[in-house]
């Protein structure tokens, strides 16, 4: 059994290895994420491997997270699946719906044959005199695990990776981040209020993002056009950490057709998607 998806609608390369896919909408897009994930997981469980994902949290891999639930339900097994989160706010307890292990257990691990102890998610609940142990820890258990296979990604509209925010340098790893003040404008759709959205965060450093094998970032709507033009198509700048992803040798950019809108035509074509 193989999942591939015919859904897209234009596909270009840009730098050396950078594939940009554009799909018609959001969910053709979510979904072919999710068949690329399945197709590792599937490879994986066939030779009794497990597949280390890096997961994000927000309202772009919703749907994927989706998708991903039916494909457990048709039968392709996430029990050798390991998870690690790419961030957490701070200070957070786990049982409250702002954070994101609720958001990982609701919109996805609860619905799917995934083992408890192969999910690592930022803890929230750390003491301060515990949280630099806990990040080098976190890293030490990636890399045991034999680092990640495919790393999800969303794109913040200041261009942040995780809560990697503009000024982070490409070197940093797992740390507690401070996050700016878009991010937490960003995030009053879901405290209700600014004064709830927390200051700080613990993030998967760039470098730890950088290290997985392959990246797919994916990025929905007019809003986050810009930014996906400037991460995509700007000079490599630690204003816009999504300009990192420039150098990775294997990242796959997943966008609808309005992220997409604003990205040099003459340089996307349509096409007989290699996909296809
Ligand atoms: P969003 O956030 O998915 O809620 O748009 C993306 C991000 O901040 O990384």
């Amino acid at each position: 059994m193989s999942y591939v998806n015919k859904e897209v609608i234009k596909n270009k390369t840009l730098k050396e290895f950078m594939e940009v896919l554009v799909f018609e909408n959001k969910e053709s897009g979510s979904l072919y994420a999710a068949q690329v994930i399945a197709n590792k997981v599937l490879m994986n469980n066939s030779v009794n491997e497990e597949t280390v994902l890096g997961l994000a949290t927000g309202s772009t891999p919703t749907d994927m997270y989706k998708a991903l639930i039916e494909i457990n339900k048709s039968g392709v097994s996430f029990s050798r699946i390991i998870t690690y989160n790419l961030d957490e706010y701070y200070p957070m307890k786990k049982s409250s719906p702002h954070s994101y292990h609720y958001y990982m257990y609701d919109h996805f691990f609860q619905h799917v044959d995934i083992h408890e102890e192969n999910i690592f998610i930022p803890n929230g609940e750390i003491k301060s005199e515990d949280l630099s142990k806990f990040c080098k820890e976190y890293e030490l258990s990636i890399r045991r695990n034999g680092g990640i296979d495919i790393q999800v990604l969303g794109l913040g509209l200041n261009g942040h990776i995780g809560f990697n925010e503009p000024g982070f340098s490409m070197d940093s790893v797992t740390q507690k981040v401070t996050l700016s003040d878009t991010t937490r404008t960003a995030a009053v759709k879901y405290f209700g209020k600014k004064e709830e959205v927390p200051f700080q965060a613990i993030s998967m450093g760039i470098s730890t993002i950088l290290s997985a094998d392959h990246i797919m970032m994916m990025a929905w709507g007019n809003e986050k056009a810009e930014i996906v033009k400037e991460s995509i198509e700007g000079q490599l700048s630690k204003d816009v950490p999504g300009t990192y992803l420039q150098t990775h040798k294997n990242v796959t950019i997943i966008l609808d057709a309005e992220s997409a809108s604003k990205l040099n035509n003459d340089r996307i074509s349509l096409t007989e998607s290699k996909l296809s």
